[in-house]
């Protein structure tokens, strides 16, 4: 089953959807780069709503002073507690084996489509 979540040109790249399915938090899609990504909106921490965190690079540390920024704007970090999550897996950095589900996005011409099967 799919459901029409909008136009591409509705939905530009760094923008984000929060579509009224899966539930009562619905499901977030988003632009990331040109690739979309959808996302359950409860986080599998403590149920808060996930999709209306930021996105963020992922940050990392070879030792002191040396960090850098990696896939800028693929990690979705809960407004809630900060826990961060891949948006393309649903793996949270902290702990891979914890996960949001994520659903398929599919673009046929211009309209975005959501799967959710
Ligand atoms: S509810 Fe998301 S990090 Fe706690």
């Amino acid at each position: 089953m799919r459901r029409h979540v909008g136009k591409v040109q509705d939905l530009p790249s760094g923008s984000r959807k929060i579509v009224p399915l899966g539930g009562r938090s619905g499901i977030g899609v988003f632009n990331v780069n040109g690739k979309f990504h959808a996302v359950k909106n409860v986080c599998p921490h403590q149920g808060g709503p996930l999709c209306q965190g930021r996105l963020r690079p992922h940050v990392r540390s070879s030792g002191p002073y040396h960090v850098t920024w990696e896939r800028e704007g693929e990690i979705l970090k809960c407004p809630w507690h900060n826990w961060e999550f891949e948006l393309k897996t649903g793996r949270a950095l902290y702990d891979p084996r914890l996960r949001v589900r994520t659903y398929r996005v599919t673009v046929e011409g211009d309209d975005v489509y959501l799967h959710l099967a």
